[in-house]
């Protein structure tokens, strides 16, 4: 199928590579002549595993193209993905001009019937808005449907989340357009669910605000694992062999970040309120995420005593494992508070160093993760990167000044980091 993707962001750029490695015909637009000029010239505007690779393929193969024309996008296809940016507002509102823009241009655009998917994260009735903009602004009135179809990929893991989602949510007003939507996801061999757009919408805060939850569910409980000196992974174990439960997204951390989880939750707490319901229990699970930081920070401090012109190693700048994306990232949410406190930061990251230079700034990259340690104070994990976990700790423990290591990810045994003469610290155990 002939299909165009608007906005070439991360879920824009996965979205429309992976389409084409199904075997369609795929259109990538973005505003950004730049970022266009990059992606033709075989350039990657984001690190996400295996995606270079694929857009390097259906490039070749001519089942993938770049453009800076919104117009070109839709005159040449059947259905078009909205997958531009939501950010969020001041008041944690969803700011939606952006998807509003494109809606115009599509609608202005159009001279056949047209499949218009919003893949970009919504609040709930955005579809009913879309639909009456389109109408509103397509002089020849063409017939149109609007599908909501949201995604759930995790940064690190996008492509293969995309070619094997567990489920394809799809939201429609008519039957027209399910079977063409049925026939874009049909090589992924994915249950699909179609149902309304409003509750295909609410599905993705839905599920967002649920693993939000969960994490400070198992954060809440790292709590009182401390207090009573029992092994909070232990006991993400035992409950998560519950198949009610699950034990993904039970590892407690020093808090979830990302350019989602935050927002999405707000934009929920908000929406819900717009909608006459005061989601207490979210706002809740925000709260949680905030104490988690303090406590981490507090752990720091309460060690060092002094903190100010201590040096402190880094490991990890990245929101998290396998991505170089640093949009609220604990981890540098954590460099600030410390350096705030006066701490000398020598900080390292496999990926996230070249986009952390811009926010973090007053710290010492180093380029190589075991020569973090040297001379320093103390030693904190900030992002779960497995190959933290082959950190030389022996040598670590002779080049620190003193061998005292926050682990804000439980990458180590906390048994066995004591044998090595370190004093570790860790969440919930
Ligand atoms: C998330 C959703 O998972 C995805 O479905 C959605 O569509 C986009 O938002 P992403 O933001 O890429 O994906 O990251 P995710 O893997 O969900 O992790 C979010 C945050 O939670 C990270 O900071 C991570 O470190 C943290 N986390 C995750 C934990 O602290 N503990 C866990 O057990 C899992």
């Amino acid at each position: 199928m002939k299909i165009s993707i608007i906005g070439t962001g991360y879920v824009g750029l996965v979205t429309g590579t992976c389409f084409a490695e199904l075997g369609h015909q795929v259109i990538c637009v973005d505003c950004d002549e730049n970022k266009v000029r990059m992606l033709q010239a075989g350039g990657m505007p984001i690190y996400e595993p295996g995606l270079e690779e694929l857009v390097r393929k259906n490039v070749a193969s001519g089942g993938l193209r770049f453009t800076a024309s919104t117009k070109e996008g839709v005159e040449q296809s059947q259905a078009i993905f909205i997958a531009v940016p939501t950010p969020p507002l001041e008041d944690g509102g969803v700011d939606l001009s952006f998807v509003e823009g494109v809606a115009r241009e599509i609608a202005t655009s159009m001279t056949t019937y047209k499949i218009v998917v919003d893949k970009s994260t919504v609040p709930v009735r955005t579809g009913e808005k879309v639909a009456e903009t389109i109408k509103r602004y397509c002089k020849s009135k063409v017939e149109f449907d609007v599908v909501s179809n949201p995604e759930f990929l995790r940064e690190g893991f996008a492509v293969s989340d995309f070619l094997h989602p567990d489920r394809v949510v799809i939201g429609v007003t008519s039957q027209r357009p399910v079977q063409a939507m049925k026939d874009i996801y049909g090589p992924c061999e994915a249950p699909i669910i179609v149902t309304d757009i409003n509750s295909a919408e609410l599905i993705k805060h839905a599920a967002n605000s649920f693993l939000a939850l969960k994490i400070s569910y198992i954060n809440a409980l790292s709590v009182i694992c401390e207090q009573s000196k029992a092994n909070i992974q232990e006991v993400a174990n035992g409950i998560g062999m519950d198949a009610r439960i699950g034990r993904p997204f039970l590892d407690a951390s020093l808090g979830f970040g990302g350019s989602c989880f935050p927002k999405d939750l707000s934009a929920f707490i908000k929406i819900s309120e717009q909608l006459g319901y005061d989601f207490a229990l979210l706002k809740e699970v925000q709260k949680i995420n905030t104490h988690q930081m303090d406590r981490f920070v507090k752990k720091i401090t309460d060690t060092l005593w002094v903190v100010k012109d201590k040096t402190i190693g880094v490991l990890g700048l990245a929101f998290k494992q396998n991505t170089d994306d640093i949009r609220m990232s604990p981890a540098i949410d954590l460099c600030h508070r410390l350096q705030k406190e006066g701490a000398r930061l020598r900080a390292y990251d496999p990926k996230a160093m070249e986009k952390a230079r811009a926010v973090l700034t007053g710290v010492e990259y180093v380029n190589d993760m075991n020569e973090v340690a040297d001379g320093c104070d103390a030693l904190v994990i900030a992002t779960e990167w497995p190959e933290f976990k082959k950190l030389d700790l022996e040598r670590a423990r002779r080049k620190m000044t003193h061998p005292i290591l926050f682990d804000g990810r439980n990458l180590f045994d906390a048994a066995g980091m004591e044998r090595l003469g370190f004093i570790y610290k860790s969440i919930g155990r």
